[in-house]
């Protein structure tokens, strides 16, 4: 039997996990963390890319910026194309300076994992979290498996950052919560490629044909998505069909979209989730344990890094100043930003997506959305703050 003891017990290592443990490391707070996969599986799951100035501020401050900000590509607008009509919307000036930075998601977990881990901290590689116990007493515990042996975490407070399949939502209470969950008639399908981006900045395309979006890792590596049906299978597309749907959905008249070699080919679903309460006694959700947006608007990584600012801020008060008031209403405060952030995800995935027949209705309010964003400096303001990330 493995038994570990700590102030705040840590399931999954990913985004949300490691931010907190370094945030409360840097309190004097102590964590550990147990996750599921191997280190392996962890650093290789591509993701997300789109980091907010927030993300970039925190990270900067846990002093794990300093890849980030050599091979991170700082963007001060995003392109947004109706049936190739393009236009750019520019962030500086309409958000006072505010910017977002593209920078691998399984980067910013490689570089959390080596800071964690190069200060001898503690965490468990393949070891699941079985069950969250005694939530209700001063000292819940987090029982897991690693190789074979059980284990134990004796802490004072359980944060599950567990991801949207973890058992952190699951261990609430039933009826502490409710939930509030879309799913969208559509899917992405994304790739990455060995080719340099066509474009040094985003493109989000409506298209008739359906969603496309132009994204990019580096100088050397493009990241694109297209809209399928959600049974579409990855072996129904070749290479060259893919590239063809991707040229037609992008396409202007002067822009030419450059072709390689694809090297990663998935499908995901796109789906709004979320649950209305995030705590219950000493267990406490972040991330995608408690939320899901589709990625449209590129807020879901974001959201977990901010959910972890508020939990911060609740253990600092508690532990450096034994009161409980901003632990107690942590989800409160958390709720306010994520309601925020479904809105504005849903609202670009309805602009963006095909839902219905070309000229229909859905159709004719989306284009009347796009002809204001062209001609509202205030529409456009509204698009660009809520992209980079509204302040805390
Ligand atoms: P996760 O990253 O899911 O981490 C949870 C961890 O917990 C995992 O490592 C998991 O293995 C572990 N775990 C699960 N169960 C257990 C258990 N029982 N015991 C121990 N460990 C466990 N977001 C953005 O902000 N910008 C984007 O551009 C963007 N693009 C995206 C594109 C795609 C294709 C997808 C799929 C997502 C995208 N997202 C984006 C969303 C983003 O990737 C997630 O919101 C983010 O990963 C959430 O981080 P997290 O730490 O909460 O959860
Ligand atoms: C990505 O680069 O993977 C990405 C960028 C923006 C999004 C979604 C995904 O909205």
């Amino acid at each position: 039997m493995i038994n570990l003891k700590t102030q705040v017990g840590i399931i999954g290592a990913g985004p949300a996990g490691l931010t907190l443990a370094l945030w409360l490391k840097k309190q004097g707070i102590s964590s550990v963390i147990i996750e599921h996969r191997s280190r392996e599986y962890v650093e290789a799951r591509v993701r997300a890319g789109l980091l907010e100035q927030n993300t970039v501020d925190i990270m900067t401050d846990l002093g794990v910026a300093v890849r980030l900000k050599k091979e991170g590509q700082e963007h001060h607008g995003v392109y947004l194309s109706f049936n190739g009509d393009r236009i750019r919307v520019p962030f500086g000036e309409l958000t006072g300076g505010r910017n977002i930075t593209i920078y691998g998601q399984q980067e910013v977990v490689k570089d959390l994992t080596n800071e964690w881990l190069r200060g001898g901290e503690t965490l468990l590689f393949e070891a699941p979290a079985i069950k969250i116990a005694n939530i209700d007493t001063d000292s819940p515990e987090i029982h897991f498996e690693h190789q074979g042996e059980l284990g134990r975490i004796d802490c004072d407070f359980v944060a599950a950052c567990d991801g949207f399949h973890g058992i952190g939502r699951k261990s609430m209470p039933s009826g502490s919560y409710k939930e509030f969950s879309v799913t969208y008639p559509y899917s992405w399908l994304g790739i990455l490629a060995n080719v340099a981006p066509s474009s040094e900045e985003l493109i989000y395309a409506y298209h008739e044909r359906g969603f496309a979006l132009h994204s990019l890792r580096s100088d050397k590596i493009s990241r694109l998505y297209i809209q399928v049906d959600n049974d579409d299978r990855e072996e129904n597309w070749t290479d060259e069909m893919i590239w063809d749907e991707l040229a037609i959905r992008l396409g202007t008249k002067d822009w030419e979209l450059k072709r390689g070699p694809i090297f990663e080919k998935s499908i995901t679903p796109m789906r709004s989730y979320f649950i209305d309460n995030m705590q219950s006694g000493r267990l406490f959700l972040a991330g995608d344990a408690a939320h899901i947006v589709p990625p449209t608007g590129g807020k879901g990584l974001n959201l977990a890094i901010a959910d972890v600012k508020h939990l911060v801020d609740g253990f600092s008060d508690y532990y450096l100043h034994q009161s409980k008031e901003k632990l107690d209403h942590y989800s409160e405060i958390a709720l306010k930003r994520i309601w925020r952030a479904q809105d504005f995800s849903n609202f670009m995935t309805t602009l963006f997506h095909k839902s219905d027949a070309h000229g229909s209705f859905t159709y004719q309010l989306q284009k009347a959305k796009f002809d204001y964003i062209k001609s509202s400096k205030a529409y456009a303001t509204m698009i660009a703050e809520n992209y980079v990330g509204l302040p805390f």
